[in-house]
């Protein structure tokens, strides 16, 4: 497993009048190498766990495990926390928030310049790190403000790629991005994880869901409701979750109650189905 959490629970404002309970008792296993999708509705705490994932912000109670970090409510045990970040990084939902420096290279080389790499090398690794990403030379000495919000992901992204963590967590990576965009992203995203990056995503977006991860978590209120393979996620009552079953995966039940014989389980794109009816039915 790549990354264990037991019992997390987090309180924003606690003990003011305020106070949100926004996990409770969470417990969950992350497996390493894989898709993982983290679905659920808006204020579900989906952000609150990432963000406890690499110690952005410090559990109630309960703690994380990875390889021999341990995160605990316990702020003077974390001090390994900006070790634990080269390891574990996060891309946030509003990618903005995550650019601040005066030019693109220099925005995507800043981490790597603070895990102590000199300027010259952190820009060559800013620099390769950015052509992963299909952000060429002509962005180089850009603001980072003044680009598309598609741009922008691509250079939070690079950012993250260049530290080369092991677990990569994506915080609605496509939102607001064109079909276009939002390919280029995903493609990345499925190309890291080939080779061999643990990934978490967090979406809204089923059909992401059902073409690509290995693994779904569902939460409501703050709490797990469902942690499975997508097939059995959608095959599941979904009602309450705000969760939207995928038209393919709708088509695919549609085929198995008119007894056609397929593998529903395997299914994860429209070509998958292709081949299944082709071999089956001649
Ligand atoms: N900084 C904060 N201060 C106080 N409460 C917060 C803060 N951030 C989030 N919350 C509350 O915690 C709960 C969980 O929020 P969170 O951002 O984790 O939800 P989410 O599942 O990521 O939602 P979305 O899909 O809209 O991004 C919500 O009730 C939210 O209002
Ligand atoms: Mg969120």
């Amino acid at each position: 497993m790549a990354i264990q959490i037991k019992n997390l629970s987090y309180t924003y404002l606690k003990k003011t009048p305020n106070e949100v309970e926004a996990l409770h008792n969470v417990s969950l296993e992350i497996p390493e190498n894989k898709i993982t999708a983290i679905v659920g509705h808006t204020g579900s705490g989906k952000s609150t766990l990432i963000q406890t994932l690499n110690g952005l912000i410090t559990p109630t109670s309960g703690t994380i495990e990875f390889k021999d970090f341990v995160i605990t409510n316990k702020e003077k045990k974390n001090k390994r926390i900006k070790e634990l970040r080269k390891h574990i990084s996060i891309v946030f939902q509003f990618p903005e928030y995550q650019l601040f420096e005066e030019t693109v290279e220099k925005d995507v080389a800043f981490g790597l310049k603070n895990y102590g790499f000199k300027e010259n090398e952190a820009i060559e690794k800013a620099h390769e790190a950015l052509a992963k990403v299909g952000i060429d030379e002509s962005f180089y000495k850009r603001s980072p403000f003044e680009l598309s919000g598609g741009e922008k992901r691509r250079v939070a992204i690079a950012g993250i790629l260049a530290i080369d963590p092991e677990v990569l967590i994506l915080d609605e990576p496509t939102a607001g991005l064109d079909p276009v965009g939002s390919k280029i992203i995903l493609d990345l995203i499925f190309e890291l994880n080939k080779n061999g990056k643990t990934i978490i995503l967090v979406t809204h977006d089923m059909d992401i869901v059902l073409n690509h991860a290995d693994h779904v978590i569902v939460i409501n209120d703050g709490a797990i409701a469902f942690e499975g393979k997508p097939s059995r996620l959608f095959s599941d009552d979904v009602s309450n979750y705000s969760i939207e079953i995928p038209q393919l995966f709708k088509f695919c039940k549609l085929l198995e109650s008119h007894n056609v014989k397929i593998d529903i389980d395997k299914i994860r794109t429209i070509d998958d189905l292709v081949d299944q009816l082709r071999s089956r039915h001649g």
